[in-house]
């Protein structure tokens, strides 16, 4: 692709501040995109620059969020979408102000308000690939009714990446023969930010294996081959080796009874 193709790119990285997201931002103005990106926390003054856009957006707060992105998609009209910005979940449930459990509201719902606020103002004509961060413990997870009292962090975490890797294959379903492909990604275990909020034991432990684990900067090469790789498939996952791994199909009923319980908590914010 030349030089000034690419520089007519756009593409949203949710959570740039840090670890993946911030490596993904710079890969991609490195290879001449336009870069928009979130977080909450200030920007290194370093990541300034002509093709870089930068808002200050809290998932755990739903309204704030959906305002932003309906602001956002007036002045950007994206190619590519990664929804990245995540967290390990709180060691005790923990309620945002929307009523839902925080992991489940950050990781997820938040992303699948965003996508669904860009895909229904994104012109029928152009090309859109959207890619979401899952995780090695999608696998262990089971759905559950958003208002399952239930808790452990584990849970909590492995249950939002199992609904990352199923948004795709939902969105999929939902909007085939548009011009929009969706696939999830596992990046395995890599060194990053993430652990900063967990307990003063668990940080420790994980200052002692970080230089053994895989860099973010690697995952994030990964992840930009996958998405500007020209044949790609949608509606499935793909992991760190660039193979496709099956996403654990949920009963329909229970399936189904989900995506309704998703729907109706984000259709206010997408009037
Ligand atoms: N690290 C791993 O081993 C690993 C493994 C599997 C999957 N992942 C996934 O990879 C993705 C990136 O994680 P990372 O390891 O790079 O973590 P990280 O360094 O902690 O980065 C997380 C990003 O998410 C943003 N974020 C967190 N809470 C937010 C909120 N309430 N509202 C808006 N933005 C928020 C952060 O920005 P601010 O702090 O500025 O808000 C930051 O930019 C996540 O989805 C994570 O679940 C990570």
């Amino acid at each position: 692709m030349t030089e000034q193709v690419i520089k007519n790119k756009k593409i949203l990285i949710t959570g740039g501040t840090s670890g993946l997201g911030l490596n993904l931002v710079r890969i991609f103005l490195e290879k001449g995109y336009h870069v928009v990106t979130t977080g909450r926390r200030e920007l290194p003054s370093s990541e300034q620059g002509e093709r870089f856009s930068y808002y200050r957006v809290d998932f755990s707060d739903l309204e704030n969020t959906a305002a932003a992105f309906k602001e956002i998609i007036k002045v950007h009209e994206f190619d590519m979408v990664i929804n990245n910005a995540g967290i390990l979940s709180p060691v005790h449930r923990t309620i945002t102000k929307n009523g839902l459990e925080y992991t489940f509201q950050v990781n997820f719902l938040a992303h699948f308000i965003i996508n669904e606020i860009i895909i229904r103002n994104h012109p029928d004509s152009k090309k859109l690939r959207i890619a979401t961060l899952s995780s090695p413990v999608y696998r262990f997870a089971k759905v559950h009714s958003i208002s399952d009292n239930q808790y452990s962090a584990i849970g909590a975490y492995s249950g939002s990446k199992l609904y990352q890797a199923m948004m795709c294959s939902h969105l999929d379903e939902i909007y085939r023969g548009k011009n929009l492909l969706f696939f999830s990604f596992d990046p395995g275990v890599f060194s990053s930010g993430i652990y900063r909020m967990q307990s003063r034991f668990f940080s420790f432990l994980y200052k002692i294996a970080a230089p053994f684990m895989r860099s973010s900067g690697k995952v994030a090469n990964v992840l930009a081959s996958i998405i500007t790789q020209e044949e790609i498939r949608s509606g499935v996952l793909y992991n760190y080796r660039k193979r496709i791994k099956p996403i654990p199909v949920p009963e329909k009923d229970a399936a189904d009874a989900f995506w309704k319980e998703c729907r109706e908590k984000i259709s206010s914010f997408l009037d």
